[in-house]
């Protein structure tokens, strides 16, 4: 993947995230949510798919200790300058607690090892794009795999009891094109829209970001394929490397369906 598509990529995620789903009541509930499985400001939490920084910053605004992990280089530049312009409004904010690494899932037991962390944070339908974010031609076959290795590395991470929140695409979702709205991305002005297919027989989550430059009129399409992952794997992939106390939780301000899961 180019330098420049990782980073248009992350803008555009940005972007539409921000229209789509509403952070302020998404993290109130995450935050109920980790609360009612024990977490405290005293316990260690990794955001697995940090992205722009949605939710760490907002978590470690909180007073939570999290540290932000992503792939993509160009999310963790965003989510630098997001964590950054944040702290720069005053003595309320503090990101002391909030620290930065770069390393796929693919590595992390490697990287952090084994019964560190007391909660793990996947969302932003990111797990099903394990093999796959950022690239044009994914080879999908081998997604499955990464996904349950993924979830894998994810148990061994987590500490005795620790919780896994992760997300996936709403199930019931099969065809759609959601108008996203007027964005802003790198100064220019775009109207941008969303458009989903989900295979459901091949399963393949086809996403397509499409922005339409309001000063010259020229439109530019981002297609992304991801895996399907419907409930009937995911609960079971979950279940076989270990999980237990699988809870579906559909977290208010969220467009995605999230599930806890005790180590
Ligand atoms: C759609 S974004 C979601 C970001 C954020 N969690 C949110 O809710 O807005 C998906 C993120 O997952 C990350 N990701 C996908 N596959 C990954 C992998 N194998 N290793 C590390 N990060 C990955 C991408 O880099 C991207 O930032």
């Amino acid at each position: 993947m180019s330098k420049e598509f990782d980073m248009e990529l992350a803008e555009l995620w940005e972007a539409c995230s921000d229209k789509l789903r509403n952070k302020i009541v998404l993290v109130n509930r995450l935050e109920e949510l980790l609360v009612a499985h024990g977490i405290t400001e005293k316990s260690t939490i990794l955001d697995v798919a940090g992205g722009f920084g949605f939710p760490s910053i907002d978590l470690a605004r909180r007073g939570y200790q999290i540290v932000y992990s992503d792939g993509s280089p160009g999310m963790l530049q965003k989510a630098i300058q997001n964590a950054d312009s944040v702290q720069g409004i005053g003595p309320l904010f503090s990101f002391q607690s909030i620290g930065y690494s770069f390393v796929p899932w693919q590595k992390y037991a490697e990287f952090y090892g084994s019964d560190v962390w007391d909660a793990l944070i996947c969302m932003g339908n990111s797990l099903p794009y394990a093999a796959s974010w950022g690239q044009e031609n994914p080879d999908l076959k081998k997604s499955r795999e990464l996904i349950k290795e993924t979830l894998n590395q994810f148990h061994r991470m987590l500490t005795k009891n620790g919780i896994l929140y992760v997300d996936k695409q709403p199930e019931a979702q099969d065809q759609a094109v959601e108008e996203v709205g007027e964005v802003e991305v790198d100064g220019k002005k775009l109207f941008m829209t969303c458009s989903f297919d989900n295979d459901k027989v091949n399963r393949i989550r086809n996403l397509t970001f499409i922005t339409r430059d309001l000063k010259t009129g020229q439109e530019k399409q981002y297609p992304s394929h991801g895996y399907l992952l419907l409930e009937d794997e995911l609960i079971p992939l979950l279940h076989e490397v270990g999980f237990k106390d699988v809870q579906k939780h559909v977290l208010e301000g969220e467009i995605y369906e999230g599930f806890i899961a005790k180590k």
